[in-house]
């Protein structure tokens, strides 16, 4: 009998490898495979396809003796995953992460012998036709942004992935760096076709070392099969703006990662200065999918109104069941956090959830029947993101959590543009004054009696709050980068369903 546990870093964290030694002691066989993406019930042990979880090196000798009472039944039927839509996690919890056989076993390179079967030009018409928009959050379609770097000029172009995946409660490019790279890299392989590129680069965050690991392992393993494409990783130095694809083509040069006016796009003026496709690790780990027979037709065929095909969403925050759930666009809120997620793991109200990263609103729950739509979100002043869900109970304070997003724009901010470096800034005293907390030294409000003709009296709550919409409309239009310009979302939207919080 073999006895699969994940060898993902979230399953590692939880003591997936005391299991897995537990059970290799005992004389099993031990496969380390993917993770399933069902976070709770980590580590996770598959035997048979039944699972047990979570599971701790104490629980194996009731699990070999047939009598532990930490068994789910069969994970494929488990609600959480029969419920799923997945490709781009099909995979996931099935395979090796490194193991060639695995992954052509299970389809793997099909959609990269087909792509080099077609011209660029109908490789980039099926993306295209497929409706794939681009996963890092801003949905601008694929074959577009590929179609601009195939016809620019250039006698060198690159494919870069943005595998900076900061986004608060985000892990979904980790697992597939981690379980599935062989599919990361065929995608950039295909992307290379389809643009006329023969080098890509991946640049992962340095919190994820698991991830670069794997995908140095993985590109050495798989260099013969996508030559003359060659990839290499470069991994970053902890700054969230290096997520944003200026910033981030300006570290791989070697440059401090500060974002650069747009334009020119990086399709047209990218890397080195020649034209660059940057897609997400999830746009690029679709692709396979697309190019394999009919997929772009069924990946069309999923989601709703120009939301096609399938999102990886994350569940996390206080939340009972979180991890990866991969469904087609149009789910809510509602089914998300409270069918699948089981509501708070707290057993309180949720209160709160902020969907798409630092930058993303906090959605109120009543607006949980919004569908998971590009479009839906952005006339609701929201955003999808990354895919990012994260839930809060009755016990967040609102206030302090759009305290908090300036805090972070303050914090991570490159500094190119004023409304950013300096709003972000200004923002936070502004919400302390308004809460009535935190008047310090260097505020100016409390510096103004001392100046001549100066009004003795701090200016009125009604005035701060209508000076606060005014900072946050300055920095939405007149930020350079999604940085400045989207922090105002967490603020306003918190200001307008929970005001009492600003109290
Ligand atoms: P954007 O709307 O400026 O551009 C989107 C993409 O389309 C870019 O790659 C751009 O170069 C490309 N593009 C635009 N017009 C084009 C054209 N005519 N031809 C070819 N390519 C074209 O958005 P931006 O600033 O790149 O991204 C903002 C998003 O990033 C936000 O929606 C936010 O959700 C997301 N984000 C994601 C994070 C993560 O961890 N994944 C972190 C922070 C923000
Ligand atoms: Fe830099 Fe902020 Fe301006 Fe973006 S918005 S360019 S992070 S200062």
């Amino acid at each position: 009998t073999v006895v699969r546990i994940s060898d993902d870093a979230l399953a590692q964290a939880c003591g997936a490898d005391a299991v897995a030694d537990a059970f290799a002691a005992a004389g099993s066989a031990v496969e380390r495979v993917s993770s399933w993406g069902m976070h709770w019930l980590e580590p996770l042990v598959e035997i048979d396809g039944v699972g047990f979880g979570p599971t701790s090196a104490d629980d194996i000798a009731a699990i070999l003796a047939g009598s532990s009472d930490k068994g789910i039944g069969k994970i494929a039927h488990h609600p959480f995953i029969a419920g799923q839509q997945r490709l781009t996690f099909a995979r996931a919890g099935k395979t090796r992460p490194l193991s060639l056989y695995d992954y052509a076993a299970s389809g793997g390179w099909a959609g990269l012998d087909r792509a080099r079967s077609l011209s660029a030009e109908a490789l980039v018409a099926e993306v295209t036709r497929s409706g794939l928009r681009g996963r890092g959050g801003a949905g601008f379609p694929a074959g577009i942004k590929w179609e601009t770097v195939r016809k620019a000029a250039g006698a060198r172009k690159y494919v870069v992935c943005n595998a900076d995946e900061g986004d608060s409660g985000t892990f979904a490019d980790r697992m597939v760096m981690e379980g599935d790279p062989f599919q990361l890299i065929e995608g950039m392989a295909i992307a290379a076709h389809a643009v006329g590129a023969s080098r890509g680069y991946i640049y992962v965050r340095s919190e994820y070392p698991h991830a670069i690991a794997k995908l140095n392992a993985a590109i050495a393993l798989s260099a013969q099969i996508v030559a003359p494409f060659a990839v290499e990783v470069r991994v970053g130095a902890g700054a969230y703006v290096c997520g944003e694809e200026t910033s981030l083509l300006n570290s791989i040069e070697g440059k401090r990662g500060e974002v650069r006016a747009k334009p020119p796009l990086p399709a047209l003026e990218g890397l080195f200065g020649c034209p660059t496709v940057v897609n997400n690790v999830l746009t690029l780990s679709a692709i396979p999918h697309i190019l394999s027979e009919g997929g772009a037709a069924l990946y069309n065929s999923l989601g709703i109104d120009r939301s096609k095909g399938t999102m990886p969403i994350q569940l996390a925050g206080n939340i009972k069941r979180g991890g990866l759930y991969e469904t087609a666009f149009g789910i809510t809120l509602r089914e998300l956090i409270h069918d699948i997620g089981g509501g708070t793991a707290s057993g309180h109200p949720v209160k709160a959830a902020q969907v798409g990263g630092p930058l993303g609103a906090y959605i109120h729950p009543d607006q949980f029947d919004l569908p998971f739509d590009y479009e839906a979100y952005a006339n609701a002043d929201a955003l999808i993101g990354h895919g990012g869900v994260v839930v809060f109970d009755d016990s967040a304070d609102m206030g302090r959590m759009a305290r908090f997003a300036m805090q972070f724009c303050a914090a991570e901010s490159c500094g190119k543009c004023t409304p950013c470096r300096i709003g972000s800034t200004r923002g936070v005293e502004l919400i302390d004054r308004i809460r009535g907390s935190g008047a310090s030294a260097t505020d100016p409000v409390a510096a103004l009696p001392q100046m001549r003709n100066a009004p003795k009296q701090p200016p009125s709550r009604a005035a701060d709050l209508q000076l606060l919409e005014d900072l946050c409309e300055t920095m939405k239009f007149g930020s350079l980068c999604a940085l400045g310009g989207f922090t105002p979302y967490p603020v306003l939207s918190a200001l307008k369903h929970w005001p009492e919080d600003f109290a």
